[in-house]
Protein backbone atom coordinates (compact mmCIF):
# COMPACT_ATOMS: atom_id res chain seq x y z
CA UNK A 1 0.00 0.00 0.00
CA UNK A 2 1.28 3.25 -0.68
CA UNK A 3 -0.71 6.47 0.20
CA UNK A 4 -3.47 6.26 2.21
CA UNK A 5 -6.57 7.44 -0.13
CA UNK A 6 -8.93 9.57 1.99
CA UNK A 7 -12.30 10.56 1.37
CA UNK A 8 -14.09 13.29 3.81
CA UNK A 9 -17.97 13.06 4.88
CA UNK A 10 -18.84 16.31 6.17
CA UNK A 11 -16.41 18.85 3.97
CA UNK A 12 -17.96 22.01 4.73
CA UNK A 13 -16.68 23.06 8.13
CA UNK A 14 -13.43 22.34 10.26
CA UNK A 15 -12.75 19.67 7.16
CA UNK A 16 -12.32 22.66 4.66
CA UNK A 17 -10.76 24.84 7.40
CA UNK A 18 -7.97 22.68 8.39
CA UNK A 19 -7.95 19.03 7.95
CA UNK A 20 -8.15 18.85 4.34
CA UNK A 21 -5.63 21.13 3.84
CA UNK A 22 -3.71 18.70 6.44
CA UNK A 23 -4.31 15.83 3.83
CA UNK A 24 -2.92 17.58 1.46
CA UNK A 25 0.42 18.00 3.38
CA UNK A 26 0.84 14.52 4.74
CA UNK A 27 3.42 12.10 3.53
CA UNK A 28 1.40 9.07 3.10
CA UNK A 29 -1.77 10.24 2.62
CA UNK A 30 -4.34 11.70 -0.73
CA UNK A 31 -7.54 13.50 -0.73
CA UNK A 32 -9.55 11.87 -2.94
CA UNK A 33 -12.91 12.47 -2.60
CA UNK A 34 -15.44 14.89 -0.64
CA UNK A 35 -19.02 14.62 0.60
CA UNK A 36 -21.17 17.41 1.53
CA UNK A 37 -25.16 17.32 1.88
CA UNK A 38 -25.49 19.90 -1.45
CA UNK A 39 -23.74 19.15 -4.40
CA UNK A 40 -23.04 22.95 -4.97
CA UNK A 41 -21.18 22.82 -2.13
CA UNK A 42 -19.36 19.09 -2.78
CA UNK A 43 -18.21 20.46 -6.49
CA UNK A 44 -16.68 24.08 -4.58
CA UNK A 45 -14.80 21.74 -2.06
CA UNK A 46 -13.54 19.52 -4.96
CA UNK A 47 -12.20 22.20 -7.15
CA UNK A 48 -11.19 24.51 -4.22
CA UNK A 49 -8.49 21.58 -3.19
CA UNK A 50 -8.26 19.49 -6.33
CA UNK A 51 -9.36 16.32 -5.55
CA UNK A 52 -11.38 13.23 -7.90
CA UNK A 53 -14.62 13.34 -6.77
CA UNK A 54 -17.76 15.18 -4.81
CA UNK A 55 -20.40 13.40 -3.64
CA UNK A 56 -23.84 14.56 -2.12
CA UNK A 57 -24.59 11.74 0.17
CA UNK A 58 -22.49 8.90 1.87
CA UNK A 59 -23.01 5.79 -0.30
CA UNK A 60 -21.68 6.70 -3.05
CA UNK A 61 -18.51 7.62 -1.31
CA UNK A 62 -18.18 4.85 0.80
CA UNK A 63 -18.80 2.74 -2.74
CA UNK A 64 -15.79 3.97 -3.98
CA UNK A 65 -13.34 1.16 -3.86
CA UNK A 66 -10.47 3.40 -4.26
CA UNK A 67 -10.81 4.98 -0.42
CA UNK A 68 -8.88 3.36 2.10
CA UNK A 69 -9.86 5.64 5.03
CA UNK A 70 -12.53 8.54 5.92
CA UNK A 71 -12.39 11.42 7.88
CA UNK A 72 -16.03 12.36 9.44
CA UNK A 73 -16.42 15.63 10.51
CA UNK A 74 -20.25 15.66 10.05
CA UNK A 75 -23.20 17.28 13.42
CA UNK A 76 -22.08 14.66 15.92
CA UNK A 77 -25.78 13.49 15.72
CA UNK A 78 -24.41 12.17 12.15
CA UNK A 79 -21.40 10.40 13.82
CA UNK A 80 -22.40 7.22 14.55
CA UNK A 81 -24.74 6.09 12.00
CA UNK A 82 -21.44 7.42 9.33
CA UNK A 83 -19.27 5.39 11.04
CA UNK A 84 -20.86 2.20 11.08
CA UNK A 85 -21.96 2.48 7.60
CA UNK A 86 -18.20 3.74 6.75
CA UNK A 87 -17.28 0.16 9.00
CA UNK A 88 -19.09 -1.70 7.23
CA UNK A 89 -17.74 -0.84 3.58
CA UNK A 90 -14.21 -1.90 4.77
CA UNK A 91 -13.04 1.51 5.67
CA UNK A 92 -10.64 2.89 8.22
CA UNK A 93 -12.07 5.85 10.05
CA UNK A 94 -11.24 8.88 11.40
CA UNK A 95 -13.82 10.01 13.70
CA UNK A 96 -13.99 13.70 14.54
CA UNK A 97 -14.74 14.44 18.71
CA UNK A 98 -16.72 14.34 20.34
CA UNK A 99 -17.21 10.38 19.22
CA UNK A 100 -20.82 10.43 19.67
CA UNK A 101 -23.84 11.58 21.57
CA UNK A 102 -23.25 9.28 24.35
CA UNK A 103 -20.44 6.73 25.39
CA UNK A 104 -23.03 4.19 25.20
CA UNK A 105 -23.01 4.67 21.75
CA UNK A 106 -19.20 5.30 21.22
CA UNK A 107 -19.01 2.03 23.07
CA UNK A 108 -21.57 0.80 20.14
CA UNK A 109 -19.83 2.21 17.41
CA UNK A 110 -15.60 0.83 18.75
CA UNK A 111 -17.27 -2.73 18.85
CA UNK A 112 -18.57 -2.62 15.24
CA UNK A 113 -15.34 -1.37 13.68
CA UNK A 114 -13.51 -4.37 15.70
CA UNK A 115 -16.29 -7.03 14.53
CA UNK A 116 -15.80 -5.45 10.81
CA UNK A 117 -11.81 -5.26 11.46
CA UNK A 118 -11.09 -1.46 10.81
CA UNK A 119 -9.00 0.77 12.55
CA UNK A 120 -11.46 3.80 14.73
CA UNK A 121 -9.07 6.94 15.39
CA UNK A 122 -10.40 9.89 17.08
CA UNK A 123 -10.08 13.92 16.21
CA UNK A 124 -7.41 15.06 19.01
CA UNK A 125 -4.85 16.54 16.86
CA UNK A 126 -3.43 18.65 20.12
CA UNK A 127 -1.74 15.94 20.62
CA UNK A 128 0.42 16.41 17.92
CA UNK A 129 1.46 19.83 18.59
CA UNK A 130 5.33 20.50 19.27
CA UNK A 131 4.73 22.06 22.48
CA UNK A 132 2.30 19.52 23.59
CA UNK A 133 4.70 16.55 22.78
CA UNK A 134 7.57 18.49 24.50
CA UNK A 135 5.41 19.10 27.70
CA UNK A 136 4.97 14.95 27.61
CA UNK A 137 8.64 14.66 27.56
CA UNK A 138 9.33 17.21 30.70
CA UNK A 139 6.39 15.46 32.82
CA UNK A 140 8.01 11.90 31.50
CA UNK A 141 11.84 12.95 32.31
CA UNK A 142 10.46 13.95 36.19
CA UNK A 143 11.55 17.75 35.22
CA UNK A 144 8.74 18.95 37.06
CA UNK A 145 8.70 16.42 39.76
CA UNK A 146 5.59 14.81 41.61
CA UNK A 147 2.43 16.02 39.05
CA UNK A 148 0.03 17.86 42.02
CA UNK A 149 -2.16 20.17 39.65
CA UNK A 150 -2.91 21.07 35.91
CA UNK A 151 -5.34 23.45 34.46
CA UNK A 152 -5.91 23.68 30.79
CA UNK A 153 -8.96 25.92 28.96
CA UNK A 154 -10.44 26.65 25.85
CA UNK A 155 -12.78 29.12 24.94
CA UNK A 156 -14.15 31.12 22.25
CA UNK A 157 -17.43 33.08 20.62
CA UNK A 158 -20.18 31.72 19.74
CA UNK A 159 -23.49 33.48 19.73
CA UNK A 160 -26.93 32.27 19.32
CA UNK A 161 -27.04 30.97 15.88
CA UNK A 162 -30.89 29.50 15.64
CA UNK A 163 -30.87 26.25 13.83
CA UNK A 164 -26.96 25.72 14.57
CA UNK A 165 -26.35 21.95 15.60
CA UNK A 166 -23.90 22.54 17.89
CA UNK A 167 -26.51 24.74 20.60
CA UNK A 168 -29.20 21.81 21.07
CA UNK A 169 -28.62 18.82 22.65
CA UNK A 170 -29.96 16.10 20.61
CA UNK A 171 -27.54 17.51 17.86
CA UNK A 172 -24.67 17.73 19.46
CA UNK A 173 -24.85 15.90 22.51
CA UNK A 174 -23.97 18.55 25.07
CA UNK A 175 -22.34 22.63 25.00
CA UNK A 176 -18.72 23.73 25.61
CA UNK A 177 -17.54 21.06 27.92
CA UNK A 178 -18.48 18.38 25.10
CA UNK A 179 -17.40 20.61 22.37
CA UNK A 180 -13.81 22.01 23.91
CA UNK A 181 -13.59 20.57 27.25
CA UNK A 182 -12.78 17.54 26.07
CA UNK A 183 -9.90 18.51 24.18
CA UNK A 184 -8.33 20.38 27.56
CA UNK A 185 -9.07 16.71 29.59
CA UNK A 186 -7.44 14.91 26.77
CA UNK A 187 -4.78 16.94 27.00
CA UNK A 188 -4.20 16.83 31.01
CA UNK A 189 -3.88 13.23 30.63
CA UNK A 190 -2.47 12.49 27.61
CA UNK A 191 0.62 14.39 29.14
CA UNK A 192 0.75 13.27 32.24
CA UNK A 193 0.12 9.67 31.59
CA UNK A 194 -2.90 9.60 34.50
CA UNK A 195 -6.55 8.76 33.53
CA UNK A 196 -9.06 10.49 35.29
CA UNK A 197 -10.25 8.62 38.90
CA UNK A 198 -13.50 11.39 39.89
CA UNK A 199 -15.03 14.75 38.89
CA UNK A 200 -16.84 17.47 40.32
CA UNK A 201 -18.37 19.74 37.52
CA UNK A 202 -20.45 22.92 36.93
CA UNK A 203 -22.42 23.89 33.59
CA UNK A 204 -24.54 26.57 33.06
CA UNK A 205 -25.78 29.08 30.21
CA UNK A 206 -25.02 32.54 31.48
CA UNK A 207 -24.74 34.37 28.05
CA UNK A 208 -27.01 32.90 25.57
CA UNK A 209 -30.42 31.73 24.49
CA UNK A 210 -29.66 28.34 23.74
CA UNK A 211 -29.88 24.92 25.02
CA UNK A 212 -26.43 23.64 26.24
CA UNK A 213 -24.23 25.43 28.14
CA UNK A 214 -22.00 28.05 27.10
CA UNK A 215 -20.18 27.94 30.33
CA UNK A 216 -18.76 24.89 31.98
CA UNK A 217 -15.80 24.03 34.34
CA UNK A 218 -14.82 21.00 36.27
CA UNK A 219 -11.92 19.51 38.63
CA UNK A 220 -10.95 16.18 38.07
CA UNK A 221 -8.97 13.88 40.58
CA UNK A 222 -6.16 12.06 38.14
CA UNK A 223 -4.60 8.53 39.20
CA UNK A 224 -1.58 9.88 41.22
CA UNK A 225 -4.25 11.89 42.90
CA UNK A 226 -3.17 15.28 41.27
CA UNK A 227 -6.13 17.94 41.14
CA UNK A 228 -7.13 19.20 37.77
CA UNK A 229 -9.09 21.89 36.12
CA UNK A 230 -10.91 22.02 32.84
CA UNK A 231 -12.51 25.27 31.62
CA UNK A 232 -14.40 25.29 28.48
CA UNK A 233 -16.70 28.67 27.58
CA UNK A 234 -18.57 29.73 24.44
CA UNK A 235 -19.00 33.49 25.94
CA UNK A 236 -15.50 34.92 25.95
CA UNK A 237 -14.29 36.97 22.88
CA UNK A 238 -11.74 35.72 20.79
CA UNK A 239 -9.89 38.46 20.88
CA UNK A 240 -9.52 37.38 24.92
CA UNK A 241 -8.99 33.56 24.71
CA UNK A 242 -5.84 32.80 25.84
CA UNK A 243 -5.82 29.11 25.41
CA UNK A 244 -3.61 27.72 28.36
CA UNK A 245 -2.78 24.86 29.33
CA UNK A 246 -0.14 24.71 33.10
CA UNK A 247 0.94 22.30 34.96
CA UNK A 248 2.72 22.46 38.56
CA UNK A 249 4.37 19.54 39.99
CA UNK A 250 6.97 19.47 43.20
CA UNK A 251 10.14 20.54 41.37
CA UNK A 252 8.49 23.15 39.12
CA UNK A 253 6.25 24.18 36.34
CA UNK A 254 5.15 24.20 32.61
CA UNK A 255 3.33 26.78 31.65
CA UNK A 256 1.70 27.14 27.56
CA UNK A 257 0.07 29.77 26.14
CA UNK A 258 -1.89 29.65 23.44
CA UNK A 259 -1.11 26.38 22.54
CA UNK A 260 -4.57 25.36 23.10
CA UNK A 261 -5.62 25.86 19.58
CA UNK A 262 -6.58 25.03 15.75
CA UNK A 263 -3.29 26.36 14.82
CA UNK A 264 0.40 25.00 15.66
CA UNK A 265 1.61 28.32 17.95
CA UNK A 266 1.91 29.29 21.04
CA UNK A 267 4.54 29.84 23.87
CA UNK A 268 6.28 27.57 26.98
CA UNK A 269 7.50 28.65 30.05
CA UNK A 270 9.24 26.53 32.37
CA UNK A 271 10.63 26.48 35.78
CA UNK A 272 12.48 23.90 36.94
CA UNK A 273 13.46 23.90 40.39
CA UNK A 274 15.93 21.03 41.83
CA UNK A 275 16.49 22.53 45.92
CA UNK A 276 15.28 20.90 48.79
CA UNK A 277 14.99 24.05 50.22
CA UNK A 278 13.40 24.34 53.90
CA UNK A 279 10.73 26.26 54.07
CA UNK A 280 10.95 29.77 53.50
CA UNK A 281 8.88 32.03 55.59
CA UNK A 282 10.03 35.11 53.62
CA UNK A 283 8.31 33.88 50.49
CA UNK A 284 10.25 36.57 48.35
CA UNK A 285 9.84 35.02 45.30
CA UNK A 286 12.63 37.09 43.45
CA UNK A 287 14.50 35.05 42.04
CA UNK A 288 13.59 34.30 38.42
CA UNK A 289 14.33 30.72 37.04
CA UNK A 290 11.92 31.21 34.16
CA UNK A 291 12.83 29.98 30.62
CA UNK A 292 11.41 29.47 27.48
CA UNK A 293 11.47 26.80 25.37
CA UNK A 294 11.69 26.87 21.53
CA UNK A 295 10.21 24.13 19.19
CA UNK A 296 9.83 23.63 15.64
CA UNK A 297 6.31 24.16 14.52
CA UNK A 298 4.44 22.14 12.08
CA UNK A 299 1.02 21.54 11.06
CA UNK A 300 -1.50 19.64 13.62
CA UNK A 301 -3.83 17.76 11.26
CA UNK A 302 -1.07 16.83 8.88
CA UNK A 303 0.85 15.02 11.62
CA UNK A 304 -2.84 13.50 12.71
CA UNK A 305 -3.38 12.25 9.29
CA UNK A 306 -0.14 11.35 8.77
CA UNK A 307 0.08 9.49 12.03
CA UNK A 308 -3.40 7.51 10.96
CA UNK A 309 -2.28 6.99 7.38
CA UNK A 310 1.33 4.82 8.56
CA UNK A 311 -0.94 2.77 11.26
CA UNK A 312 -2.88 1.64 8.76
CA UNK A 313 -0.25 1.19 5.98
CA UNK A 314 1.93 -0.16 8.68
CA UNK A 315 -1.27 -1.96 10.77
CA UNK A 316 0.24 -0.58 13.73
CA UNK A 317 -1.01 1.01 17.21
CA UNK A 318 -3.27 3.76 16.71
CA UNK A 319 -1.93 6.99 18.19
CA UNK A 320 -5.20 8.65 19.09
CA UNK A 321 -7.54 5.67 19.01
CA UNK A 322 -11.08 6.13 19.58
CA UNK A 323 -11.47 4.33 23.62
CA UNK A 324 -9.19 7.06 24.59
CA UNK A 325 -12.11 9.81 23.13
CA UNK A 326 -14.79 7.66 25.06
CA UNK A 327 -12.71 7.57 28.04
CA UNK A 328 -12.60 11.49 27.77
CA UNK A 329 -16.51 11.63 27.59
CA UNK A 330 -17.42 9.19 30.05
CA UNK A 331 -15.57 12.45 32.08
CA UNK A 332 -17.30 15.05 30.60
CA UNK A 333 -20.78 12.91 31.12
CA UNK A 334 -19.95 12.50 34.94
CA UNK A 335 -19.16 16.16 35.47
CA UNK A 336 -22.70 17.03 33.72
CA UNK A 337 -23.99 14.59 36.01
CA UNK A 338 -22.42 16.42 38.84
CA UNK A 339 -23.48 19.60 37.97
CA UNK A 340 -26.80 18.42 37.75
CA UNK A 341 -26.59 16.56 41.00
CA UNK A 342 -24.36 18.73 42.71
CA UNK A 343 -21.88 15.90 43.31
CA UNK A 344 -18.89 14.49 43.00
CA UNK A 345 -18.61 11.39 40.43
CA UNK A 346 -16.20 8.23 40.86
CA UNK A 347 -15.03 6.99 37.17
N1 LIG B 1 -10.53 18.79 15.95
C1 LIG B 1 -10.85 20.01 15.66
O1 LIG B 1 -10.02 20.90 15.50
C2 LIG B 1 -12.30 20.37 15.45
C3 LIG B 1 -12.67 21.68 15.27
C4 LIG B 1 -14.01 21.97 14.99
C5 LIG B 1 -14.93 20.95 14.93
N2 LIG B 1 -14.54 19.68 15.17
C6 LIG B 1 -15.52 18.58 15.14
O2 LIG B 1 -15.85 18.33 13.76
C7 LIG B 1 -17.22 18.01 13.64
C8 LIG B 1 -17.89 19.03 12.73
O3 LIG B 1 -17.78 20.30 13.31
P1 LIG B 1 -17.73 21.63 12.41
O4 LIG B 1 -17.31 22.71 13.30
O5 LIG B 1 -16.96 21.36 11.18
O6 LIG B 1 -19.27 21.78 12.07
P2 LIG B 1 -19.88 22.61 10.85
O7 LIG B 1 -21.32 22.67 11.10
O8 LIG B 1 -19.10 23.85 10.63
O9 LIG B 1 -19.58 21.68 9.58
C9 LIG B 1 -20.18 20.42 9.45
C10 LIG B 1 -20.38 20.13 7.99
O10 LIG B 1 -21.12 18.90 7.89
C11 LIG B 1 -22.12 19.05 6.89
N3 LIG B 1 -23.22 18.13 7.19
C12 LIG B 1 -24.43 18.38 7.74
N4 LIG B 1 -25.16 17.26 7.78
C13 LIG B 1 -24.39 16.28 7.26
C14 LIG B 1 -24.57 14.89 7.05
N5 LIG B 1 -25.72 14.28 7.36
N6 LIG B 1 -23.57 14.19 6.50
C15 LIG B 1 -22.41 14.78 6.15
N7 LIG B 1 -22.18 16.09 6.32
C16 LIG B 1 -23.15 16.82 6.89
C17 LIG B 1 -22.55 20.50 6.96
O11 LIG B 1 -23.13 20.90 5.73
C18 LIG B 1 -21.24 21.21 7.28
O12 LIG B 1 -20.58 21.66 6.14
C19 LIG B 1 -17.76 17.97 15.06
O13 LIG B 1 -17.66 16.68 15.56
C20 LIG B 1 -16.83 18.90 15.81
O14 LIG B 1 -16.76 18.66 17.19
C21 LIG B 1 -13.25 19.37 15.42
Amino acid sequence: MDKIKWGVIGAGGIARRRTIPGILLAKNAELVSVMEIDMALANEIKEQFNCKKAFDNIDDLLKDDEIDAVYIASPVIYHKEQAMNAANAGKHILLEKPICLTVEEGKEVVDYCKQKNVKLATGFMMRFHAYHKKMKQLVKDGKIGQVVSARAQLTCWYPDMPGNWRQSYNTSGGGALMDMGVHCLDLIQYITGFKTKRVAGMASTLTFDYEVEDSGAFLVELENGAICHVESNFNIPDDAAKGRLEFYGTKGSLLAEGTISQIETGSLEVTFSDDTKDYDAKQDRTEDRTRHIEVEFGNMYAKEIDSFSLSIKNNTKIEVPAIDGIQIQSVVEAAYASSKNSEYVKL
